[in-house]
């Protein structure tokens, strides 16, 4: 088992089948009044570099429904880079606290601060990827559909959540389309991770500059904003950029029962219409709520093997 939880490309399949049945036992335990303190005295830093509700919320909710605590860290307070270096940052906690997840701009400070620390340091969200929002997808899918039969088309901006979208499919042997424009697809490297690791698993994961062939006849459709945090500079040139790739009811024709998802927040109107996000089809509630179970049943393993 890795040290860290930074990409879920870097767990075996058995692994993170594990985390999603463990989420859903979480989940069903927390449901019937039980609260099971497997983290009892145990304390998580959480440093974020960007906004969070959901993130933040759920692994600190986390922390205290399983008995343990966790510690809010700003960059001001912080100050890596300028008051010392992120390798100095995870020393010191190293000697305090049992994790880190830290929400940062820079995929590579996570994994210094993976690398430098002996803590296990979880991804919170980076400009490349978000593995603990891919956990909670997963989670939600297996709610309502055999993984196995499954098929999630993701359609916008080739960014953070289709990236661990993509390579927990490929992982995990289930069936991600992504449309995306040819100028915005996943990173090349991703791609090609997800390729090899789909391979392997017997996953199909397909790319095309098209919604409407990423949609015909899919379970789940699920999309995120065009502008990510740190992108709001190119919010205007990407509205005209994603416009045809909206989710509304117009693209859905294509697959009228399939479920809606969404990591949240929206914004209402640009990637997704109201009717949708609103709609009888949306399970995007249930995504934000599973982000808690999935997140703790992470905490758990990391914690207590
Ligand atoms: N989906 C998600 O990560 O939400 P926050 O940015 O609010 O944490
Ligand atoms: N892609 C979005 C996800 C937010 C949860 C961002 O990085 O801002």
């Amino acid at each position: 088992m890795p040290k860290d939880f930074i990409s879920v490309a870097d767990w075996p399949a058995q692994e993170l089948r594990a985390l999603l049945d463990r989420a859903r036992e979480l989940k069903d335990l927390w449901k019937r009044g039980e609260r099971p303190q497997t983290l009892q005295g145990r304390t998580l830093a959480m440093y974020f570099e960007k906004p969070s509700l959901r993130t933040h919320v759920t692994f600190e909710a986390g922390m205290t429904q399983l008995g343990g605590h966790a510690i809010l860290l700003r960059p001001e307070q912080v100050g890596i880079g300028s008051r010392e270096t992120g390798g100095d940052v995870a020393r010191n906690l190293s000697r305090w606290v049992d994790a880190l997840v830290a929400r940062t701009f820079s995929h590579d400070l996570v994994r210094e601060l993976a690398r430098e620390g002996s803590i296990p340091v979880i991804n919170g969200l980076t400009d490349q990827l978000h593995p603990c929002q891919a956990m909670a997808d997963f989670v939600t899918v297996a709610e309502r559909a055999d993984l196995e039969r499954a098929v999630i088309a993701y359609i916008g901006d080739g960014n953070n959540v289709a990236s661990s979208l993509v390579l927990a499919g490929a992982v995990l042997g289930v069936e991600v389309r992504l449309a995306t424009p040819e100028s915005h697809r996943v990173p090349a490297d991703v791609w090609a991770q997800a390729r090899d690791l789909a391979a392997a698993s017997g996953a199909r994961i397909a790319w095309s500059a098209d919604p409407r062939e990423a949609v015909e006849g899919a379970g789940f459709v699920y999309t995120d904003v065009w502008a990510s945090m740190g992108q709001e500079d190119e919010a205007e040139e990407r509205r005209r950029i994603f416009a045809d790739y909206q989710v509304n009811a117009e693209l859905l024709r294509g697959a009228p029962d399939a479920w809606i998802l969404h990591c949240l927040p929206a914004h209402r109107g640009e990637e997704i219409s109201d009717d949708v996000l609103d709609g009888p089809r949306s399970i995007v509630f249930d995504q934000a709520e599973n982000r808690l179970h999935a997140q703790k049943a992470i905490l758990e393993r990391l914690l207590t093997g």
